[in-house]
């Protein structure tokens, strides 16, 4: 189902974005934006913004960005034709009748279908559960002290022993074995056709935030290998964007939401009335899974279990958190393994104690660096202080890093202004980063491997800072489309973004960004393009300064002459000669650089 372009162009015109959001959240006027409280994420002091120029809306907080379409689809749960058709009528445009296609129809339809399978067989489990055959799993939950309540609550079931029960149910129910094949529910066998794929286990249901069962997950009773078996992904389960318990934690009204790792875990803390808890469905954090908790919150407790890998999974989970704009904290459960252990052994007073001390992420994460230097040696030192500083620079809030950098000193004992000019320092030049890189790289590939990392960084700022700026003071583009040429951006994102740039420039003398925008559709370049097209800086860097901008066009300059000369071909002549022009003008232009008048008061 598609609209055309100029529909499409005719509907967005007649919305202006600004009145758009206005009907969802309160904006007030703040220089030549609007301000109001994220909807998309929990917070108490405005960094929601929208642009009427730009009729684009942006958090700086979590980095949700877009166009009115873009936000009619996050904030109201629609497709793009549904934004679309919804905008058209509050604009008064008539939309020419849309057919849908045969294959977005039965992609629907077996979506819904699919849900109505999980729903049946999650009755089915739960009914079983409370039949004689289900003895045995009612002595185990009650073994491990889940009340009736609780189960009640979840859905728990029982998967008998048989293990053709839920096969014979569902065909009953007329569903045919295609459909009951996408459910992920049943394994095929040669000889035995399909059988169910949970048997002798208590299952776990696993919904999505609208309280949809969407999968289970099953536990042997005792010792048996796998311990959980979980369903795999279908069409409705993915596993990266789904929380076990969310749809619960999402009502509790709790300010925090608290992330662990199995679902007796989140079990015995509903229990205990942290009704905010919800696991991962046995995979790592992703991304998917931060964004979604952004929704409901800013704040997030990791209770990992207290081992090593339990360690390193909140070391990979938090800036997956912080990109997401939330706060994590990790909490401490030593000596017991995890959160039902914890419970069970101190009780709910003694747990919450505990979730009172977590400890702020990256305090967290320097503590856990800490180890990895030798801090009696000078060197040790110096280089632990320079991988802090390089982390501080991850904060893209002044205030916020001010407040690390302050903690940071006042508990290693280090004068404030010093950490500060540090990562100053790196932030501006990337040439701090680079010596320390050199020195690491004689210490091994891993090292090295992370010294191109962040030489990439560096040159990613200097070029994002560089496009932000001009969208931002559209008057600089005369004095530095002199100089930089798209092709200059060595960031294919950035190039691609350049180019769109220029070509607006060209042809209409002006940006439109929400066009670059719209060029891309992967997710992830769309978010980075919000974030540049509405300002946001990255960290330490400020705009409005003639020689900060100088200084990050010889950058660019620089890395693109370096990358150009990267790709030359041997017997290239004419790339060679090309590659020394550019770099004599460079030279020219560092020379002339206190005459060059790129003065942008
Ligand atoms: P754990 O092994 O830490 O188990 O797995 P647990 O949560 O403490 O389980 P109990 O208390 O012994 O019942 C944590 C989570 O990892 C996933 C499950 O989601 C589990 O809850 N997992 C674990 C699997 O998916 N498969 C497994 O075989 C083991
Ligand atoms: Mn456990």
């Amino acid at each position: 189902m598609r609209y055309t372009e100029d529909i499409i162009e005719e509907v967005r015109s007649r919305s202006d974005i600004v009145d758009v959001v206005s009907q969802y959240v309160k904006l007030q006027k703040k220089g030549s934006s609007y301000f109001g409280l994220c909807p998309f994420h929990n917070e108490k002091s405005p960094s929601f913004s929208v642009n009427r120029d730009k009729q684009m809306y942006y958090c700086f907080g979590c980095g949700a960005g877009g166009d009115a379409f873009a936000f009619l689809m996050e904030y109201e749960n629609l497709n793009f034709p549904e934004a679309v058709q919804h905008l058209a009528q509050r604009a008064g445009v008539e939309l020419p009748e849309m057919e849908e296609s045969g294959e977005d129809r039965r992609q629907r339809d077996q979506k819904s279908a699919l849900l109505g399978l999980q729903k049946q067989a999650a009755a089915y489990y739960h009914y079983q559960l409370k039949q004689d055959c289900g003895a045995q799993a009612r002595e185990y939950l009650k073994g491990r002290g889940v009340s009736p309540e609780i189960i009640q609550q979840f859905g728990l079931g029982y998967a008998e022993k048989s293990g053709g029960g839920l096969y014979r149910y569902l065909k009953g129910k007329g569903y045919t074995d295609e459909l009951l094949h996408e459910s992920g529910l049943f394994q095929m066998d040669e000889r035995r056709g399909m059988y169910d794929k949970f048997w002798n286990r208590v299952i776990f249901p696993i919904t999505d935030v609208k309280n949809r069962v969407i999968g289970f997950g099953g536990r042997v009773m005792g010792d048996g290998k796998p311990k959980y078996l979980n369903s795999p992904e279908t069409k409705i389960f993915d596993k990266s964007r789904n929380l076990y318990g969310l749809s619960r934690a999402r009502a509790s009204r709790k300010k925090e939401i608290l992330i662990c790792e199995g679902y007796m875990d989140v079990i015995a803390m509903h229990q205990a009335g942290f009704t905010n808890a919800v696991a991962s469905l046995g995979t790592a954090l992703t991304a998917g899974h931060a964004s979604l908790l952004g929704r409901y919150t800013d704040e997030v407790l990791m209770l990992y279990d207290s081992d090593g890998a339990g360690v390193k999974a909140a070391l990979r989970g938090i800036p997956l958190l912080r990109a997401a704009g939330i706060r994590a904290k990790v909490v401490d459960l030593k000596p017991y393994k995890d959160p039902d252990e914890f419970i069970k052994a101190l009780g709910p007073e003694a747990f919450q104690e505990r979730l009172a001390r977590a400890q702020n992420s990256f305090l967290f994460q320097i503590r856990m660096l800490e180890a990895e230097y030798d801090l009696d040696d000078p060197q040790g030192k110096t280089d632990f202080y320079r991988a802090v500083a390089e982390r501080l620079l991850g904060f893209t809030q002044d205030l916020e890093r001010e407040n690390y950098i302050e903690a940071i000193a006042r508990q290693y004992g280090l004068p404030k202004e010093q950490l500060h000019k540090m990562v100053n320092s790196l932030a501006l030049t990337g040439a701090g980063m680079r010596r320390q890189q050199e020195r690491r790289e004689i210490q091994g590939p891993e090292n090295a491997a992370k010294k191109k990392q962040d030489t990439e960084n560096a040159r990613e700022r200097a070029q994002k800072l560089m496009l932000a700026w001009m969208v931002d003071q559209p008057e600089i583009f005369g004095k530095i489309s002199g100089y930089l040429k798209p092709e200059d951006f060595t960031t294919p994102l950035y190039r691609r973004a350049a180019k769109i740039l220029y070509e607006q420039q060209e042809k209409e003398g002006a940006f439109t960004p929400v066009r670059v925008w719209e060029a891309f559709e992967d997710e992830e370049e769309r978010r980075k393009m919000a974030s540049l097209l509405n300002g946001d800086l990255p960290a330490g860097l400020d705009r409005g300064e003639g020689k900060a901008l100088t200084d990050i066009l010889l950058r660019i300059l620089e890395d693109s002459l370096q990358e150009q000369r990267k790709n030359l071909k041997p017997g290239d002549i004419r790339g060679l000669q090309e590659n020394m022009e550019k770099e004599i003008g460079l030279k020219k232009l560092k020379m002339d650089r206190g005459q060059l008048h790129i003065s942008f008061e």
